[in-house]
């Protein structure tokens, strides 16, 4: 029994070729491109390697020169199966057989037996031209597809550039009529252009809610966009790092208790002192706690740790949950913005895939990092089952006598 990789695309002659060889006991590991090919050859190498000339991406001349330069591969038979290619040219740039298209199935078992067995076809002397006019249509299918590539290039270039300034006029837009609905909005609750009836009261109240969201929404958005042009400016004030998660805790903890959340928190009480921009710190341990509230199932518990590295040279704040996890192909990407791992229409949670981008913008410009691990890996958190998400931060980011808010 041989093992026999068949680098063929249209899936008929892929099952053609398996029938046909079951028959005589072989195994057939299928490749439907030259490139999956080439893979799959030189991860385990097979005893014979069929291969059609016209696979999409490189064609089986291309394939054929490749894995003769492949150490383990140079005395590997290689078959040239097809309907349009030339045998002096598939010998020529190293197949050891050549059968034409259709294959003859009463005949194919034994050719292949042939080829296994070290049958060699022997090139009719056309081989150096055949060769030549091989290479040099490598050559002009390598010249398209550079120029190909290029001009993808340019316009994913192109669509990065519209999607910055997108993200940067619509952020804009929508932040410049906040302005007055956030103001007019306080005069009117608190009742500093008339009194209000319960029921005025009441409707905003809802708006007001309404309009918190909205405008923490459009804040990420700024955010996010000014930190992708570099235009998103880092404070250097004096504050505790601390008291400021502490802050960002109390504030978040109205979410965790509409979701009967138990919020456990450890914290120690020595000061933290730092320089930096707390505000925008507080703002991204709220995205933490914000995922993590989100994703936890209602009951459930979520730990919370702030303190000092294991290296101790830094701060962290660490948040696990107790919510699905996140499967490890997407743990990197998740710091991109707008990706969601379910970004569908139809998903259960809300929000546009912005927070922790934001953390992560906030932690590097803080000369710290985010990392994500799923599940849990740190021995406190055994217990939770989720996702650990850690946020750290330097205590002096900035250089000494560098730029500071004016007190
Ligand atoms: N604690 C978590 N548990 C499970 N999945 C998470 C968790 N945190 C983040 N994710 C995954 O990462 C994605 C991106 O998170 P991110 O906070 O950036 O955006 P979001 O929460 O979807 O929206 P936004 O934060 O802008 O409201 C989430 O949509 C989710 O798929
Ligand atoms: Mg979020």
């Amino acid at each position: 029994m041989a093992r026999i990789l068949h680098i063929e695309d249209d899936p008929k002659s892929r099952l053609l070729v398996r029938k046909l060889l079951a028959v005589d006991g072989h195994e057939v590991v299928d490749a439907t491109g030259g490139l999956e090919g080439i893979r799959l050859a030189s991860d385990a190498p097979p005893d014979l390697v069929l291969v059609d000339i016209n696979v999409p991406d490189l064609d089986g001349y291309e394939v054929t020169l490749r894995l003769r330069s492949i150490r383990g591969l140079d005395r590997t038979p290689i078959v040239a199966i097809t309907a349009e290619g030339d045998r002096a040219t598939s010998l020529a740039v190293g197949c050891d057989g050549f059968i034409e298209k259709p294959i003859d199935a009463k005949r194919f078992g034994k050719q292949i037996e042939k080829f296994i067995d070290g049958h060699r076809e022997q090139a009719d002397g056309s081989g150096e031209a055949q060769l030549r006019n091989a290479s040099q249509r490598i050559v002009e299918h390598l010249e398209s597809k550079v120029i190909a590539l290029s001009d993808a290039n340019a316009r994913l270039e192109e669509m990065v550039r519209l999607r910055r300034e997108f993200l940067r006029n619509l952020s804009h837009e929508l932040a410049t009529p906040m302005t007055p609905v956030v103001g007019y909005l306080k005069l009117l609750v608190s009742e500093e252009l008339g009194p209000l009836s319960p029921i005025q009261r009441k409707a905003l109240v809802a708006v007001d809610a309404a309009t918190s969201r909205l405008r923490a929404l459009v804040d990420t958005l700024l955010d996010v966009s000014s930190l992708e042009t570099g235009r998103l400016h880092f404070y250097a004030r004096d504050y505790d790092f601390a008291q400021v998660a502490k802050r960002a805790i109390e504030e978040s903890r109205a979410r965790f208790n509409d979701r009967q959340i138990t919020l456990s928190v450890r914290r120690g009480s020595m000061p933290m002192p730092a320089v930096g921009d707390p505000d925008k710190l507080r703002r991204a341990i709220a995205h933490l706690l914000d995922n993590a509230a989100k994703f936890t199932p209602l009951g459930a518990e979520v730990s919370v740790s702030v303190g000092l590295s294991d290296d101790g040279h830094s701060y962290e704040v660490v948040v696990a949950d107790a919510g699905p996890g996140v499967p490890a192909e997407h743990l990197a990407k998740i710091l991109e913005p707008f990706y969601q791992v379910d970004g569908t229409v139809t998903r259960v949670h809300g929000g546009v895939g912005l927070g922790l981008a934001f953390v992560r913008r906030v932690a590097e410009a803080m000369g710290g990092q985010v990392t994500v691990r799923s599940p849990p890996t740190r021995a406190e958190f055994q217990s939770a089952t989720g996702t650990e998400v850690t946020l750290t931060i330097h205590p002096r980011p900035f250089p000494v006598g560098g730029p500071r808010e004016p007190a």
